[in-house]
């Protein structure tokens, strides 16, 4: 296909804006897939995927499709990762492309993960061609629409295109405007070869399956290449696009984007944007920006169920195959036993990886409070960075500790503009912006990481019944108050509760996970003081009673089955305990007082 005929965009959409189902709509209208093989939201592939609605990897397909001037084109979509946990990737696949859809629901309007991802389409230089979804609702309301698009992102929305995902109207304008309105991509097909890798995952029969852009140059099958960042060569096997599914062909040139196999082992073999060249002809300079993802944020993963850890064992090492960003090493607890200390690119990825666990291996897991990466800075001056608040140094050594801080940018309606303010505040946020777009706010914080990752989200929604978005850039670290706070139980320090909080909020924290603790745990025949402490020092303190009758006194008339059945249940009970000195705390205990704030 000649240059001029190719067209490379990805979409630009809030979550539920509606973007899965106009990529489907896309492919359907050019019959890429044929009507029985075609299922909704096609480019999700996993359950989780598809049961949360959100997309995590990006995924990439080939149209083929003859416009009204009776011309052929190629356009190539790659979709890109909704969430801001996945930024980095959605960077990359904007960089592989020339364009984008920016689809905006029409009865909802711009919202904060639509600004986030349309700045990076800027930023690649993207044309942008504005869709307005979801017309056949009754709450359609499109000049309402433009007009935000035009007052919150600055682009001009005349030419926004109206469109129903749902009904396919709109649809035919839509390809008839990436083909008029988004440019060609550009390359030079004698050149060495220069291509980006994109986005790789794991095929148990294939190996790594790695997707690339051609910037110069052709690759074929048997080429020798060399990824110019981690400087590993391999010899092409395969090569070829996805029509969804993957398709051979014999080569790629300039502005293409397809696949190449190369007996790769594991996904982290490859790096989501490298440069990949020839060996014999490499090109002179990678490709530009080039930045490996890290994790920012730690949790441990036990399971309930301490037989089972071969078997999370495996099932780390599994998904790991697939997920490059997602690190772990083995942790052991005094609490828990033996687990993984696992890192996250945020939130979300946490929850996903947590849930493909239990779901798909079938394993109860326990996650401990997550946790961000804090800089301790020690007396001698050196520098260490702590994944565990369990493995905080002593005081005594410890000169500061920095915290990762946020930039948050929140769109809210006016009417609950005061609680989002209150709740910023009270994860001690420093206001930067506030601004007004029609009935809604804007509002930019900067607000330390670790105030974030726990609930932020879940009481934003519930103090703005559900109508606000949200965003956030991790912007670098700062120095603050921060301590290590221990809870002890029985006088034993329970280290899978130990979490960094800032100084002035730690009495607050410690005597709420107190009052927690002596709730979940059940009485013993002794008295147990439950502590939170600052090293050493106690800052809040409650007691659990001593228990003063026996458990088979209500079984009135000394019935022997009942009293067998209860002694059973509290055996069956026990399994689920830990036993902690000479304290069994049950495992819910743990999950519920992570849960408090
Ligand atoms: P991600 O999975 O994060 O990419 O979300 P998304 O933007 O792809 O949203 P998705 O395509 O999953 O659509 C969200 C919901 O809106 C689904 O329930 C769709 O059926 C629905 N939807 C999408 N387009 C339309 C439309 O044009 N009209 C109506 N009525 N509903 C639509």
């Amino acid at each position: 296909t000649p240059l001029s005929h190719i067209r490379n965009f990805s979409i630009v959409a809030h979550i539920d804006h509606g973007k899965s189902t106009l990529a489907d709509r896309l492919i359907q209208m050019t019959d890429t897939v044929a009507e029985r093989d075609m299922k909704e939201q096609l480019l999700d592939a996993m359950d989780i995927e598809r049961e949360r609605g959100i997309t995590i990897k990006a995924n990439t397909v080939r149209i083929d499709y003859t416009a009204e001037n009776g011309e052929q084109y190629v356009l190539n979509l790659i979709d890109t990762p909704g969430h801001v946990d996945f930024a980095y990737e959605v960077s990359r696949s904007m960089r592989a492309v020339e364009g984008s859809l920016l689809v905006v629901d029409s009865t909802q309007g711009v919202e904060a993960q639509t600004l986030a991802n349309v700045y990076q389409a800027i930023e690649a230089d993207h044309e942008l061609i504005p869709v307005l979804n979801k017309i056949d609702l009754p709450a359609s309301d499109l000049d309402r629409v433009a007009e935000q698009i035009e007052d919150v992102i600055g682009i001009d929305a005349s030419g926004a295109i109206p469109v129903s995902a749902k009904t396919g109207q709109g649809i035919r304008e839509t390809l008839e405007a990436i083909v008029h309105h988004l440019p060609a991509p550009t390359g030079d097909a004698s050149a060495p070869l220069k291509a980006m890798l994109v986005d790789s995952k794991y095929d148990p029969y294939l190996g790594v399956v790695v997707l690339v852009r051609i910037m110069d140059g052709v690759m074929k099958k048997g080429d020798k290449i060399r990824m110019m960042q981690t400087g590993a060569t391999y010899g092409i096997d395969r090569i070829g696009v996805f029509r969804p599914e993957m398709t051979v062909v014999d080569e790629l040139g300039p502005g293409e984007i397809g696949f190449i196999t190369a007996s790769i082992k594991q996904v982290r073999d490859t790096r989501v944007g490298d440069t990949i060249t020839h060996e014999k002809r490499p090109c002179e300079t990678p490709l530009p920006g080039f930045k490996p993802s890290v994790p920012v944020v730690f949790c441990g993963l036990f399971p309930v169920d301490s037989a089972e850890f071969e078997s999370l064992r495996d099932a780390i090492e599994k998904l790991a195959l697939n997920d490059a960003s997602f690190s772990f090493e083995m942790e052991s607890s005094a609490a828990l036993g033996f687990g993984f200390r696992c890192g996250f690119l945020g939130l979300l990825h946490l929850e996903v990886i947590r849930d493909r666990i239990e779901r798909e291996y079938d394993i109860d897991l326990i996650t401990t409070a997550p946790s961000v990466v804090y800089h301790v800075y020690m007396k001698d001056g050196s520098m260490q960075e702590l994944h565990n608040p369990a493995d905080m140094p002593d005081l005594t050594y410890v000169d500061h500790v920095e915290e990762p801080r946020i930039k948050a940018t929140i769109l809210v309606p006016d009417e609950y503009l005061g609680d989002v303010l209150k709740l910023c505040q009270d994860r001690r946020g420093i206001q930067m912006d506030l601004t007004y777009a029609g009935a809604r706010a804007m509002v930019v914080y900067d607000l330390p990481l670790n105030e974030v990752v726990f609930d932020f989200y879940d009481r934003l929604k519930s103090v703005t019944k559900g109508y606000a978005s949200f965003d956030y850039e991790i912007t670098g670290y700062r120095q603050d108050n921060l301590v290590k706070m221990q809870v002890l139980v029985n006088d034993e320090p329970v280290d899978a509760l130990s979490m960094m909080v800032h100084r002035d909020r730690a009495e607050m924290r410690g005597r709420a996970m107190c009052e927690k603790l002596k709730e979940l745990i059940p009485r013993h025949m002794f008295k147990i003081p439950i502590q939170a402490a600052i090293g050493g020092k106690v800052i809040a303190r409650e007691t659990l009673s001593a228990m003063r009758k026996d458990v088979t006194a209500k079984c009135y008339g000394g019935d022997v089955t009942r009293k067998k059945k209860l002694l059973e249940k509290q055996k069956a009970g026990k399994k689920k305990m830990r036993q902690f000195g000479k304290v069994e705390i049950p495992q819910q205990a743990f999950i519920s007082a992570l849960k408090m704030d």
